[in-house]
């Protein structure tokens, strides 16, 4: 049973492996990861504001007066907020390039254009094999249009890849107008790859207090299926990889991001939930699913269901959503009564 697949230029030996998160800061915890089966690591992202706070830092160490220093730095959080800062972050990957035989993959998040990105080559030369670049930008200006938006990233993709020859991959935000078309600008711009999709975390509103208040909820399988759709819709159309990130949580889960079309398929939520060991037992799982169903190899199973080879592609377009909409009958609660049941009553 052949698990290997090909991601970011990088032979790995399965697909999976955890995504961006603070797992990667602890030693033992990558080890154990390495263990359970991980094809590779990705670091937790190093930020343009650690960056900028850093070049602050040393700007003022040499050259202001020590009030404009602290008045600068206040306008971020405290260098200490982060687990790592950039020094440590470049240590950490020596560290598990050191240690481990697991290819590591940097990751870089910022919004700006300019002088953070080119932190892409200490990443490159602390050993990174490859990189993710996650611009977590919002929005927030409503006279900025969409195509600056996508400008904004694709600047950001083309300054790193100056800086680096090692591959590297965008981590996309699914709040595009057409994310595949912009998937495939990214691809055409030299991206080696694709991540879908960042995660945003949405503040909620305390009522009480009158303040807006922050939230990181862990995420639970459903959460995959946008990022099913938007891999079957690009797989066939990029010359680079695809990678799941997102609600995968079982060995279905897994299943259906490669038949989507992913090479790899990225866990956060689910090792936080239950360990490193989860890792493998979607491993074996995924074996034995494989042997029942007399699949040889992962490369066999890898864009399946896409949207150019499956069965019913319908099923990823609007014509779904009408048929879904006419699920749910008004009638039927009515006869039957409410409250209604979860599930569609026909
Ligand atoms: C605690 C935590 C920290 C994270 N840190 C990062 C990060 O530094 N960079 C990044 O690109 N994504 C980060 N993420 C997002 C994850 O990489 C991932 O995209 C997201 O959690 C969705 O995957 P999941 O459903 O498997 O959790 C973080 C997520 C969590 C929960």
């Amino acid at each position: 049973m052949d698990l290997s697949t090909n991601y970011l230029g990088l032979k790995l030996k399965n697909p999976l492996m955890p995504g961006a998160s603070p797992l990667v800061d602890d030693i033992d915890v990558v080890r154990a990861l390495e263990d359970a089966g991980a094809s590779a690591i990705v670091m937790h992202s190093l930020f343009e504001e650690q960056i900028t706070q850093e070049q602050v830092a040393e700007f003022a160490h040499t050259e202001g007066p020590a009030e404009s220093f602290a008045e600068a730095t206040s306008y971020f959080p405290a260098m200490t907020d982060y687990s790592l800062g950039p020094e440590r972050y470049l240590r950490q990957i020596e560290r598990i390039k050191e240690t481990t035989d697991l290819p590591v993959i940097g990751s870089l998040n910022g919004v700006s254009p300019g002088g953070w990105s080119h932190y892409a080559k200490y990443i490159e030369q602390a050993g990174a094999d490859a990189l993710e670049i996650n611009v977590y930008y919002v929005a927030t200006d409503p006279r900025e249009p969409g195509n600056e938006v996508e400008a904004r990233t694709l600047n950001i993709l083309k300054d790193v890849k100056k800086s680096v020859s090692i591959p590297v991959a965008v981590k996309l935000s699914p709040f595009f107008s057409s994310p595949a078309h912009f998937a495939m600008q990214l691809d055409a711009a030299g991206a080696a790859g694709v991540v879908l999709f960042n995660r945003f975390y949405q503040p909620d509103i305390d009522i009480e207090e009158l303040a807006a208040t922050p939230h990181l909820e862990l995420s639970r399988s459903p959460e995959l299926r946008l990022r099913l759709r938007w891999a079957a819709i690009l797989h066939g159309n990029l010359k680079g990889d695809i990678a799941v990130s997102g609600g995968v949580h079982t060995m279905e889960d897994v299943i259906k991001s490669i038949m989507a079309g992913a090479s790899g398929v990225q866990l956060v939520s689910a090792l936080l939930r239950k360990g490193p060991s989860h890792l493998g037992y979607l491993l074996a799982q995924l074996r034995s699913w494989m042997e029942e169903h007399e699949y040889a190899s992962v490369e066999q199973m890898r864009g399946s269901m896409s949207l150019r080879k499956c069965p019913d592609p319908s099923a990823f377009e609007r014509a779904n959503y009408l048929k879904v909409l006419q699920l749910w009958k008004v009638d039927a609660h009515k006869r039957e009564g409410w409250p209604g049941p979860v599930e569609p009553r026909a």
